[in-house]
């Protein structure tokens, strides 16, 4: 049994921890593919905090087809920089890995030389619109075959540790062997040996191609989680089958349609794909990573603890604090920023955007944003008005660069709408969030009001240099006849335990708020309806990202929320409502408790003209209009920066 910081060997090399940051395309490379000033940041910030090993996001081997996003990074020829990534990394005793990758059928055209290309002529559905793919010819086969060979030595002469070649997750390799996507019938298709020969191949000519001391690992689907797809058999005989091909490491993942994500979202158990991993390490003996939510030290060790995985691979968990791993060597695993598993990363990088993330506002600012205290001289008095993520964020930020931080709170607790929507099964992330946030703030010594409404004219007798205004939003009762009675309440209200809720309820609005809020009450032993004005498709949109919002859906139906899309309320009676159908029609429905979700207003109780003309004052998150949580921390961080530039 195996803990985090026990070293393990990959192939030749010592490992010095079990945590590996699982491939994770950050979009931050130039547009040519080579390597940027950001990128280099970005995985050095990573190095820094000490993980075992870095697997780059996935980079593409070739000129033709293999690039599949505007700013990936390229191994398809030399002069790319590579070196100054692997130079940056290694300077921590950090293993380096590159990975290797063909995008095949989920390419976007712009990107490749002629159409995308796969395993068949087919129309492939992994982008917003059809695409048409392109088989690949056993010429085109070969061809790449010493590609990725190619790709593996100027890898090893940048200095790099070693590669892993991406045969998981849909792209070129893992469609080769998936007897969904592979129908081939020449030797490249057929039974699983016919499907698997691409990839070996591959491997061999990787092999071939570096020295005996580089790693060579490889990445595949231990399970496709879609009908008629591999089976975890098949999985596991794969994993044998490279274990034999002279593999260094065998790095196990999952996948699946979005409607059962292989990444699991915040309304998924994280964790749940661990079984896939186990099942492999009873097979071989080469080190095996598992991946999927492993985010906390408590899930860590029971990875672990439990021998499911030799090293545990974690990639949105480092996004949102590249420092998990050094807080947990250091006891301060309270600090760590958890992921709340939105997805707003992957949703980013999907559409081309570089990576970014809704809890750590210096992801994807590495190269821009230097967090070093400020020279003495330069250090100001700061006042922040609320306790909310926004402020919070604020106030952390403002005290790193040196400020004197005095944060104040008119509720007896921190953590704003966050920690309101935190009872939520699901959203046990957001509990972690405002821990987290606390105990930054302590371990920083902010100073903290709680309890304290603050008002103008005190602020303006503190005389402060800088004002940041982050009193957040609440959620408004629309203002429809029957709306004063006292059934009649918020999903705030609701989720902080004011009113106890039974029987027959009506959620009006079906944002993500309103949705999260259904599904509670429905968990909670009531019969809920979902009354939205929106179309079904829109249920649960607007603050979260597509796969999420699926498995929020996804969820509701499982615990009996009716959806009532398209409808309106009109009135409000003593045992009832009455709504408007979108064909005209008019229904009333029996109700004991209406709950309103649908609009929050922002929180105005201090204005910058309140404000001394000397006191330069910032106004960020809800206040000025509500949205969610990425840009209210987002807004909290600028304004501390902004305050710091003068
Ligand atoms: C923003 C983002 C980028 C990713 N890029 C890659 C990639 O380049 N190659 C790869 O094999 N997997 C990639 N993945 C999948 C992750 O490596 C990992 O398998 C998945 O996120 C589950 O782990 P987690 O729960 O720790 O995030 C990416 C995931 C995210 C969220
Ligand atoms: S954007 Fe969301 S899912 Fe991605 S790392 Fe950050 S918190 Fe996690």
């Amino acid at each position: 049994m195996a803990s985090i910081f026990d070293p393990i060997k990959i192939g030749n090399v010592e490992i010095k921890n079990r945590i590996m940051m699982a491939a994770t395309m950050s979009n931050f490379a130039n547009l040519d593919g080579s390597v940027s000033d950001q990128l280099v940041a970005y995985l050095k910030n990573i190095a820094a905090g000490e993980v075992g090993v870095i697997v780059t996001g996935h980079a593409f081997i070739d000129d033709i087809a293999s690039k599949g996003y505007k700013h990936m990074l390229g191994c398809h020829r030399s002069g790319l920089g590579l070196d100054k990534l692997a130079k940056a990394v290694k300077e921590y005793d950090c293993t380096c890995i590159v990975q290797l990758n063909h995008i095949g059928p989920k390419a976007d055209p712009a990107f490749t030389k002629g159409p995308p290309r796969g395993p068949i002529d087919t129309v492939s559905h992994f982008r917003k619109k059809p695409v048409d793919v392109q088989m690949l010819t056993v010429e085109e086969i070969k061809e790449l075959v010493k590609a990725y060979g190619a790709a593996a030595a100027r890898v090893e002469a940048a200095g790099f540790d070693g590669v892993e070649i991406h045969s998981a997750h849909n792209y070129l390799l893992s469609s080769f062997i998936s007897p969904v996507y592979n129908t081939r019938d020449d030797e490249y298709g057929g039974d699983l040996e016919g499907r698997l020969r691409f990839t070996l191949e591959v491997l061999e000519s990787v092999k071939q191609n570096v020295s005996e001391d580089f790693i060579t690992g490889v990445r595949w689907n231990g399970r496709e989680l879609i009908p008629g797809g591999l089976s975890l058999e098949e999985g596991v005989k794969i994993g044998q089958i490279f274990e034999k091909a002279g593999m260094d490491y065998l790095n196990v993942s999952q996948t699946s349609t979005v409607r059962k994500a292989s990444i699991p979202t915040t309304f998924d158990d994280a964790g749940e794909f661990t079984y896939i991993p186990a099942k492999v390490k009873e097979k071989v003996s080469l080190p095996v990573v598992g991946v999927g939510g492993l985010h906390t030290p408590e899930l860590i060790k029971k990875a672990l603890d439990d021998n499911r995985m030799d090293i545990v691979a974690i990639c949105r968990g480092l996004i949102a604090d590249p420092h998990l791993v050094k807080k947990i060597k250091e006891n301060r695993a309270a600090e760590q920023q958890l992921c709340i598993r939105c997805d707003l990363c992957l949703e980013r990088t999907w559409a081309g955007l570089g990576l970014m993330c809704s809890v750590n506002s210096m992801m994807g600012k590495e190269a821009s944003r230097d967090l070093s205290p400020l020279p003495e001289s330069k250090r100001k008095k700061i006042i922040v008005v609320g306790g909310g993520v926004a402020g919070m964020e604020a106030a952390i930020k403002a005290t790193r660069k040196g400020h004197e931080v005095t944060l104040y709170e008119m509720r007896g607790r921190l953590g704003g709408q966050v920690l309101a929507a935190s009872v939520i099964k699901d959203l046990d992330t957001f509990k972690a969030l405002v821990n987290s946030y606390e105990a930054r703030l302590k371990s920083l010594d902010v100073s903290i009001k709680l309890n304290h409404k603050i008002t103008a004219e005190e602020i303006n007798q503190l005389q402060p240099d800088s004002v940041i205004i982050a009193t957040g939003a609440e959620e408004k009762i629309a203002d429809i006849p029957g709306a004063s009675q006292s059934h009649v309440t918020t999903g705030t209200a609701v989720l902080s335990g004011k009113i106890d809720v039974t029987g027959e309820v009506a959620v009006i609005g079906a944002t993500m708020i309103g949705c999260q809020v259904a599904l509670h009450l429905a968990r909670n032993g009531c019969r809920v309806k979902l009354i939205g004005k929106t179309p079904e498709s829109d249920f649960g949109s607007g603050l979260m990202m597509d796969n999420v919002q699926i498995t929020l859906i996804d969820r509701m139906a499982e615990n009996g929320v009716k959806l009532y899309p398209e409808t309106e309320l009109t009135e409000i009676k003593e045992n009832a409502i009455v709504v408007k159908i979108s064909e005209g029609g008019q229904e009333v429905f029996e109700t004991d408790t209406v709950v309103f979700t649908e609009e929050f207003v922002p929180v105005i109780t201090i204005t910058p003209d309140m404000m001394n003309e000397n006191i330069n004052t910032f106004q960020v998150g809800d206040c000025t209009k509500p949205k969610n949580i990425f840009s209210a921390i987002q807004q909290g961080a600028n304004a501390a920066f902004e305050l710091s530039k003068d």
